[in-house]
């Protein structure tokens, strides 16, 4: 087995792999193994699974967003790594292209990449500039903008709600469906100036975190469907396409998400929980990298394909 790779290892990409040295370490890598990385992302995660993996395993890197496959390829150029543009919950349909019939390891690093926040015209941080889609894949399914102009009152305090758990969803709501009766919402200005004004003075003030943090995580993961893809994948996509005895290691970076993760880890009969605390990031990558603040690791093995209930 290769060494496993510093935390201080300096990257090309401006995205610092999460929990990169305990990802490897839970994923238990050797050569000859297939392995998937459904988020391939900059392919942070996936350089460090190729050093271990060699050049007789094969690796698989998925991504929603054709942007990221392009920074994945220029990371990525060995001939035993395909790229793949598909949501990690379509996997069965990828393994049939390349004519597989199982893989040996799964990561999905949830969430959104460094370099899809700091473009501002994908929309998808509250310190941008550009118009507000939030899509990962741009070419399918209705926008952020499309999304909050046309929504009805209900729906979007279900979306703040449910998505956000955003204390002011209902002033937030007024708030919109007040200003789209003037114009429409287009940018990430106006869904800032809007989440303001509706957020009232004091908590403004004492907020340490930017206020409409909620509001974009809410619209994104509302966007696109997230919820549902990791629901998908965790309870049918990925005990499907691992073979027995492989491991599925999911990075989370909300509770929403950490919630559905642990819940399908609990079936005993299906899986065998490799960590029954999540594993969260020491100090060190913490100062290092804000970002990381929030992630969770969790892995488990796949003891079972045919579970009792
Ligand atoms: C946190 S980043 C992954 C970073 C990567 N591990 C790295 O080290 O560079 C998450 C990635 O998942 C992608 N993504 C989100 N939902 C997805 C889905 N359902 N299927 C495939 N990719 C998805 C995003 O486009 C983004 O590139």
């Amino acid at each position: 087995m290769a060494a496993l790779p510093d935390d201080s290892a300096p990257s090309p990409s401006k995205h610092k792999p999460v929990l990169l040295r305990e990802t490897i370490q839970q994923l238990d890598l050797s050569s000859n193994l297939t392995v998937v990385d459904g988020t391939v992302g900059a392919g942070g995660h996936s350089q460090q699974i190729i050093k271990q993996i060699g050049d007789k395993g094969q690796l698989i890197g998925l991504d929603r967003d054709p942007m990221m496959l392009q920074f994945a390829s220029q990371k990525l150029p060995q001939d035993n790594v395909t790229l793949k543009h598909s949501s990690y919950a379509d996997l069965p349909e990828v393994l049939k292209q390349l004519h597989l019939s199982g893989v040996d390891r799964i990561l999905v690093d949830l969430g959104l990449s460094s370099d899809q926040l700091e473009h501002a015209e994908r929309g998808f941080g509250f310190s941008t500039s550009g118009r507000l889609d939030m899509r990962f894949d741009e070419s399918h399914g209705e926008s952020a903008s499309e999304l909050i102009n046309t929504a009805s009152k209900a729906e979007l305090i279900q979306i703040f709600e449910d998505y956000g758990e955003e204390k002011f969803s209902t002033s937030i709501t007024d708030a919109i469906i007040k200003r789209r009766t003037q114009s429409p919402i287009e940018t990430v200005q106006d869904l800032n100036q809007i989440v303001e004004s509706a957020i009232p003075e004091t908590v403004l003030r004492q907020s340490e975190k930017h206020p409409a943090t909620r509001v974009y995580q809410a619209l994104r993961i509302a966007v696109n469907n997230e919820l549902q893809h990791v629901q998908r994948a965790i309870t049918q996509t990925f005990p499907d396409c691992l073979n027995l005895n492989g491991i599925l290691a999911v990075i989370t970076f909300h509770s929403l998400e950490d919630r559905l993760v642990k819940r399908a880890f609990q079936d005993q009969s299906q899986w065998e929980n490799l960590t029954t605390k999540p594993i969260t990031p020491r100090p060190n990558e913490q100062k290092m990298n804000p970002r990381s603040r929030s992630a969770k690791l969790r892995a488990a093995k796949l003891i079972s394909k045919n579970p009792q209930n």
